[in-house]
Order: C-alpha cells, then structure tokens, then sequence
C-alpha cells in the first residue's frame, strides 16, 4: 500500500475516510469511541504537517437519504472533546454550503462531513458521485480499515480520481493480520466461536490451510456436535448446514489440523441472568435446555493449548458472555490469551468488547477495529478499501484530482 508517510501534505486539503460508525445508544449518545481513537494517530500527523482534513465516514445503515439518528453531528463534538476546536461539520457531504466551508478551511482544520451514506451513490459506488467528492480534496487517505470491505464511493471509488494513501490504522491493520494469516510462527492456533456457522464457513474453510489448530466453541459449536451425532437439547444450530460442518471436520483430520469442539458445556433451560446453569458432557445435553457456554474441563483444556501456541487467531465469543452464568468460557479464554508470549490478534466485534471490558487489551499483539472487514481479510478475501491503497495512482493520471469545484450534487 502507498503509505502517508510518502505524501507531501503541507498546504493541501486532504479528504480522509475513517471509520467512525460506532455504537450509539437509543438516546442518541455514544457508547464506545475505540474506534474515533484508533484514527487518531493518522489524523494527528496530517494536521502536523500543516494541511487541513476533510472528514468522510459513514454510521449506521441510512437508505440512501438523511435521517436524524444517523447524523455524525455527536461524532463530531466528540472529535472536537478529543482533539481540539478546530473541528467543524458540514450538514451534508457535498453541495454549495459544503463547498464553501472547505474553501475557507485553513491549515490544521477539520471538517466533518455529514454521513456519506446520505445519498444513494455511495453504496452503490457510483462514479459520479465519488468524482465530486474527490474535487473537494487535494489527496485522499483512507484509514476506514473497518468499511474496507465495502466496495463503496468513499472506501474505494474516491480513488479513482485522487492519488490514495494507506493511513496508519489501515496500515497497522493490515500488517498483523497479514503476519498471522501469511507469517504465523508454529504451533499456529484459530479459536472461533459466535452464533452461527454460516457466517465463518470461508474462514475455516481458509483456517484449514493456514493453522495447526482451531477450537471451536460459542453458538457454532452445536452445529458441529449435533453433525457428529451428539444430543444438544433445544441448542441454536444450523440443521441445513450438519453436511458442511462434518465435511469439514474430515477436512481437517485430512489436512492434519487439531479441530477441538467443546466436551462439556455449560446449560440452562433459557437465557436469562437468573437461570440455572449446570455443566454436563457435550453428549448429555438434557431435551429441555440449551448450550450456554464451554465447560470448565473445556476450559481447561483450551487455557493449556493456548498456552503451547505461538499464534494465536480469535474471533467470536464461546458462550452468552452478556451474562455472569455463562461469561466464564469466553472471560478465561481471553485471559489465557492475554498472559500467551503468542502474537496474538482478536478479529474486532465481540472479543475485542470482552478483552476491553476486562482491562486486558495492552496484553493483546493486536485487536483489529474490523467487524466483517477483519473476517473477510482472513477468510483470504481482497478488501476493496485495501486493493484502492494498493493500486493508488499518481495526481496527473487522474481526472479532476482536487479541483474543488465540483461539489454541487
Ligand atoms: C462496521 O461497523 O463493521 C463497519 O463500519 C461497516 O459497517 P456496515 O456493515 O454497515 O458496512
């Protein structure tokens, strides 16, 4: 990828794509900013080096028109609480007013413009619509590792009209996952968990080829239990998807990987914070209750393989971890991942919350800020966002590079 350390950046109005889609409450409020944090090395340096910043992201899912509880409005003042007043916000990402405050930002100024996603050609990479949001700006970076695989105008499209520079988050992101998909030292080690199989078929499916190793544990495990014969009660499990799961089970016996699934389990007849957990064996789960978690000889079994690996993958949580009764699998897993000397990278979502919520993500190599962009890149898939820092080509070949008159949709 084109770094930005290359780029020329005093004087010029660099347009940055971040991922800022972070989770809000019901009443509009930030929950969690990890992700606004995680740019802040790439936006830090720009300002630094005397440019101003044009801010793209998107949040939520807006249908291709404006809605009042997908507004970057509280991202912005938050942005300003963070780094300074020199932050700003467009009510819209193009048109004259937009225009105008571009025009008149100075030198270490941000602007943030108002969800791309806003209007209708961003989702649908349109090129008319990434060509007027390239006029706004002199060089694009893109640091959205977490919308990087998103084939859309601001992830992707933009740099077909602007020369595309890698931030440092996209960089960094892409660096580890590169090291422990491409590079892992032995004995190399995936611990997947999550609801559903279905979402994590070309991932193990890529795993197979990749690590000595993969535990099983979380929703996903049943579906492989019940396909080996086991009884799981009224478990979650994906009936249409038993074939897929036993195949890949020989699949892995062939390709001589370890495929541990979870030999006791932690049940209970619902999900509730006052329901009743016992553990029992994988193949003794009683008809009227449900896998909750991984039990404690699982557990021990898991901590001990963790600690011989020098890899270490994980993505997924292996039990309800939302409550006490059946966080336990998932809050010892990390912790034995925390206290491994493996490299060890957790796949954003879920295990980065658990990781964080125990105060234990400085003893983590790496914990991506990627959701389905951390699964695609390991399921082995070229992400749209990564491939246009990859192919960025340089100003003159490009049409309508930084003209900044063009925003008028
Ligand atoms: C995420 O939160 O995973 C990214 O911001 C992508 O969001 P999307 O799934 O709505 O494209």
């Amino acid at each position: 990828m084109r770094s930005l350390k290359e780029a020329e950046l005093k004087g010029k109005k660099v347009l940055i794509r971040v991922d800022f889609n972070i989770p809000m409450d019901k009443d509009n409020e930030i929950i969690d900013d990890t992700k606004m944090r995680a740019a802040l090395p790439t936006i830090d340096y720009i300002l630094d080096k005397g440019a101003s910043l044009i801010l793209l992201s998107h949040l939520g899912r807006p249908k291709g028109k404006p809605e009042a509880k997908y507004s970057l409005q509280k991202v912005a003042l938050r942005l300003a609480e963070i780094i300074g007043p020199r932050v700003s916000m467009a009510s819209d990402c193009l048109g004259p007013d937009t225009l105008k405050k571009v025009e008149e930002l100075k030198p270490g100024e941000v602007l943030v413009l108002e969800n791309v996603r806003f209007h209708p050609g961003e989702e649908k990479n349109d090129p008319e619509f990434s060509r007027q949001l390239a006029s706004l700006g002199d060089l694009f970076v893109n640091d959205a590792f977490g919308s990087a695989h998103r084939a859309h105008s601001s992830t992707a499209g933009i740099a077909d009209y602007l020369p595309c520079y890698a931030g440092f988050l996209m960089e960094k992101e892409v660096e580890m996952l590169e090291r422990v998909l491409e590079h892992p030292v032995s004995p190399r080690m995936a611990i997947l968990g999550g609801a559903k199989v279905s979402d994590k078929l070309g991932l193990i499916e890529n795993l197979l080829s990749k690590m000595d190793i993969i535990l099983i544990g979380g929703g996903m495990a049943n579906t492989f239990l019940k396909a080996l014969g086991k009884e799981i009660g009224k478990s979650i499990c994906e009936n249409e998807l038993l074939e897929q799961a036993r195949q890949l089970v020989e699949k892995a016996a062939q390709k001589k990987v370890q495929l541990i699934l979870p030999e006791d389990v932690v049940v209970a007849e619902e999900i509730s914070a006052d329901a009743t957990a016992k553990n029992v064996n994988a193949e003794e789960v009683p008809d009227n209750m449900m896998i909750l978690d991984i039990g404690p000889r699982t557990i021990e079994k898991f901590v001990a393989a963790i600690a011989q690996a020098r890899t270490i993958i994980w993505n997924g949580p292996l039990g309800v971890y939302e409550y006490p009764s059946f966080a336990r699998g998932t809050e010892e897993i990390t912790k034995a991942i925390a206290s491994s000397s493996a490299v060890s990278v957790i796949g954003g979502g879920d295990s980065a919350v658990v990781a964080y919520n125990l105060g234990l993500e400085a003893q983590i190599t790496h914990i991506s800020t990627g959701g389905g962009a951390t699964l695609e890149f390991l399921e082995g898939i070229r992400l749209p966002g990564v491939k246009a820092c990859e192919e960025s080509r340089p100003s003159s070949a490009l049409p309508g590079a930084g003209s900044h008159q063009e925003a008028s949709l």
